[in-house]
Order: structure tokens, then C-alpha cells, then sequence
């Protein structure tokens, strides 16, 4: 057997889908296990360019088996929707290459409503969420009321469930954020055709996994988001509603945290994040839209421009921390190329202390200094490099710098989008 976890270190986007895609090569399963249609991955493939929400990235190969567990929030209309643009694009999906897990939580539209309303409540205070009705439904889940995969295949339970919560969600929509309130027959029937197109993809996700595991298959649990976007050890409250963290494995996919081999920490070599919220050391300048426009760091959901920044290895470290992460895949270094020098931050100065870890307060945190190393930087050449050898020699020294800080090895350098700008480096 062999399990591993991918997950993001950062706030997100730190290529994910990119390292999953190339990880899955030697995994038999791949399995999301928090999260939804939130998450926005792209995938080179020779090429063609594929973007996923919520289906793993393991489905660009013919021969895995792709899960979402029970961790998962769905949105069947969505869901179905990306189904039929990866068909389009020539990706086979059946019943052998792709499993629901009956227990995932159904994201309805008055989750994304909810979300929307909430927001604009907030007003200045607002998370930047998706708008994918994310929160509504994690809460719904917290709260008991919400409706599963399993509820959904059955008529009769749908039909009880959704009156229910159709009319506390058209009590609060109304009254409360002064919205239109959901008709229940037009969710009911247009809900009973997306069931019947799920159907055959449904099942006990934490019984077909835990088989596989005892068969020694190679499972890969691929991570959404990323870790500060945690529900516990996040930004919060500018954070999804999930456990994004290699913790949130084994609630989310229904097995044992035993089960659980190694975690690769996917580590973009800058730091970004899409969304409000305290970012140390956060590049609002010059500098921080040459990384955007160099790196293309736009949203793959919903497009926004994303916050650039140096390297945190204070996030790095609590990714070790939280998440245990056992090796560290670090992506983008291309994206730096060109810049004369480059900074990481070792720690924070707050007031006359200094600190290595993210304080929980997030007033603490935006009162943060970075304390940085400066490094000398790279050219091009580092995108045709294929193995550490051929890196340009201050890459190294930097890459070496965050093993040095984090503890942790790099076991991966990704120097460009495409599958063969890749390299394992395991003999560092
Ligand atoms: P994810 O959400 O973590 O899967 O990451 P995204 O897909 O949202 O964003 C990462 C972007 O960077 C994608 O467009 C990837 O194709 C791209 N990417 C991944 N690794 C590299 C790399 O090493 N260099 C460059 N230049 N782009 C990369
Ligand atoms: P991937 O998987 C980056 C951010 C949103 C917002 C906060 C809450 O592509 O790395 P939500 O809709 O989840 O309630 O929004 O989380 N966020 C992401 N940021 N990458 C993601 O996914 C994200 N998914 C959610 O921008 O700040
Ligand atoms: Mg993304």
C-alpha cells in the first residue's frame, strides 16, 4: 500500500492540480476528500489545457479511479456541467473512473443565494468567498439539516428535507436579506433529474477506499484549497468552511488517520492568495504585478486577480506542522526568473517579539513585520532545466534555504506548467 496526500501550503493555488496530474501517474486512486467546486485546478496535458472544479485530477487518465468523499460538497448542476466539458474535451467518465460518496453534502441553490446575501451583508467585512454556496452548505451540514448524496437518490426523503429547508431558507432569504424566495417544485424536479444522472456514480466511498487500500493499491488523496484557507488553522474567518489540512483526510474520506503514509506540501516559490485577509508579506506594488502577470496569477473560479507576495516559510512551517508534511513539492520557480534579488520570510517582528509561527489573532497578524533573507536570483534557463543539476545555481541555493528553515525535504521542483517541467529530487 501506498497513501499519500497532496495538499496546498499556502492560501491556494500553488499548482495542485498540475502536481496530482503528475502524481497520479503511479496512483491507481484518486480521491478529493473537503471542498468543492470552489477549488479551480489547471492541468497541461500535451497541448490541451483542462480545468477542474470539483472532478480529481485524476480523471485525465483513462485507467484511475477517481472518488469524492464524504468530506466533498456537491453541486449537482455544476458537477454535471463539468462532466460534460471534460466529455467534450475527449475525457472517458463512467462508473469505473469516477465515484460519489452517498454521505457528500449537496450544494443547493439556496446555498449559493445564502452565500451571495451573507456578503453583502458584511459588506466591508466580506470574505471574498467564491460564491459557490460553499459556507451555506458546510453549515447546513454543522447544523444537521443538511441534504447528502444518499437523501437526494431518494424521492420521498428529498421531498421532506428540501420543504424543510426550503422553508427556513425562504424565511431567512426574505425576512431577513430581503431576497426572492425558491419555488419548491421547480428545485424538486429539476433536483430528481439531476439524482437520476448521478445515480450510477453513488456509493459507500469509505468501503470501496478502505478495499482498495487492503488490495495495496496506490491512493492518492488530493487536497483542495490550501492550508491557511483551514476552518481551524486558517485565517480565519477568511478562510473556506472545510479542513483543507492532510487532517481533513481521514473524516473525509472515512478512514483511519493510520491509513495515511506521506504528505507532499505543494509549495508555490512566492505567495498569493485571492480573497481578503491579512498577507505579511504581501508585494501591493510594482514588484507584486510583475509576479501576477509573469505567473498568470488570475482565478481559475472566478477570475479575480491574485495577491502576490515573497515566500512565507512561516506558512511552510505550519504546513509541516498541521498538515505533517513529509516532503515539499515546490512549484513556479520559472515564474521568478529575472528578478535580480528575492526575499523569503523567516519569521514576523511583532512589537519588540519575534515569532516563528501565525499568531491566532488575526489583529496580531496584520501587525506583523516580516523578518526576510534576501537571496540573488535566476534567469530563464531554469524552466529547460529536468533535474536539480541542470538548475540555475542561486535556485538551489534558495530551494536548499527552505529545506533548511521548514525542516522538511523537497521532493519535487516544477519549472513550467506542462507535465515534463518536472523534476523529482530526491537526492538533494
Ligand atoms: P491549484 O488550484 O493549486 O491546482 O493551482 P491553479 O491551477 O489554480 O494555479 C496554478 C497555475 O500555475 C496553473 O495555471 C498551472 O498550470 C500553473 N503552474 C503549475 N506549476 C507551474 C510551474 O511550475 N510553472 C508555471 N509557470 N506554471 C505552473
Ligand atoms: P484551489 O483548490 C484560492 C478562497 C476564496 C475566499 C475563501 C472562502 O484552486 O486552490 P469559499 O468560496 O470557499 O467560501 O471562499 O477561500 N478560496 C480559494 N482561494 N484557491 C482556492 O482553491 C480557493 N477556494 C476558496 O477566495 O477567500
Ligand atoms: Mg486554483
Amino acid at each position: 500500500m501506498a497513501t499519500f496526500v497532496v495538499i496546498g501550503a499556502q492560501w491556494g493555488d500553488e499548482g495542485k492540480g498540475k502536481m496530482t496530474d503528475y502524481l497520479a501517474e503511479d496512483a491507481n486512486v484518486v480521491v478529493r476528500f473537503q471542498g468543492g467546486n470552489n477549488a479551480g485546478h489547471t492541468v497541461v496535458v500535451g497541448d490541451k489545457e483542462y480545468k477542474l472544479h470539483l472532478i480529481p485530477s485524476g480523471i485525465l487518465y483513462e485507467d484511475k479511479l477517481n472518488v469524492l468523499g464524504n468530506g466533498v460538497v456537491i453541486d449537482p448542476k455544476d458537477m454535471l456541467k463539468e462532466i460534460n466539458y471534460l466529455k467534450e474535451l475527449g475525457v472517458k467518465i463512467t462508473a469505473k473512473t469516477l465515484l460519489i460518496s452517498d454521505r457528500a453534502h449537496v450544494i443547493m441553490p439556496y446555498h449559493k443565494a445564502l452565500d451571495g446575501a451573507i456578503e453583502s451583508f458584511r459588506g466591508k467585512k466580506s470574505i471574498g468567498t467564491t460564491g459557490k454556496g460553499i459556507g451555506p452548505c458546510y453549515t447546513d451540514k454543522a447544523e444537521r439539516t443538511g441534504i447528502r448524496i444518499c437523501d437526494l437518490m431518494n424521492p420521498e426523503v428529498f421531498k421532506e428535507k428540501l420543504m424543510i429547508n426550503l422553508e427556513i431558507k425562504n424565511a431567512l432569504l426574505t425576512k431577513v436579506y430581503n431576497k426572492e424566495p425558491f419555488k419548491f417544485d421547480e428545485i424538486y424536479n429539476e433536483y430528481l433529474d439531476y439524482a437520476d444522472k448521478l445515480r450510477e456514480f453513488v456509493c459507500d466511498a469509505s468501503v470501496r477506499v478502505y478495499d482498495e487500500i487492503k488490495n495495496n493499491k496506490n491512493i492518492l488523496f488530493e487536497g483542495a484549497q490550501g492550508n491557511l484557507l483551514d476552518i481551524d488553522y486558517g485565517t480565519y474567518p477568511y478562510v473556506t468552511s472545510s479542513n483543507t489540512t492532510a487532517t481533513g483526510v481521514a473524516a473525509g474520506v472515512g478512514i483511519g488517520p493510520n491509513m495515511i503514509e506521506s504528505v507532499v506540501g505543494i509549495a508555490k516559490a512566492y505567495t498569493t492568495r485571492v480573497g481578503e485577509g491579512p498577507f505579511p508579506t504581501e508585494l501591493d506594488n510594482e514588484l507584486g504585478q510583475y509576479i501576477r502577470e509573469k505567473g498568470h496569477e488570475y482565478g481559475v473560479t472566478t477570475g479575480r486577480s491574485r495577491r502576490c507576495g515573497w515566500l512565507d516559510a512561516v506558512i511552510l512551517k505550519q504546513a509541516v506542522r498541521v498538515s505533517g508534511v513529509t516532503s515539499f513539492a515546490v512549484t513556479k520557480i520559472d515564474t521568478l526568473a529575472g528578478m535580480e534579488s528575492l526575499k523569503i520570510c523567516v519569521g514576523y517582528k511583532i512589537g519588540d517579539k519575534i515569532i516563528d509561527y501565525i499568531p491566532a489573532s488575526l489583529e496580531d497578524l496584520a501587525k506583523c513585520e516580516p523578518i526576510y533573507e534576501e537571496f540573488q536570483g535566476w534567469d530563464d534557463s531554469v524552466s529547460v532545466a529536468r533535474s536539480f543539476d541542470e538548475l540555475h545555481p542561486n535556485a538551489k541555493i534558495y530551494l536548499k534555504r527552505i529545506e533548511e528553515i521548514t525542516g522538511a525535504k523537497i521532493s519535487i521542483v516544477s519549472v513550467g506548467p506542462k507535465r515534463d517541467q518536472t523534476m523529482r529530487v530526491d537526492t538533494l
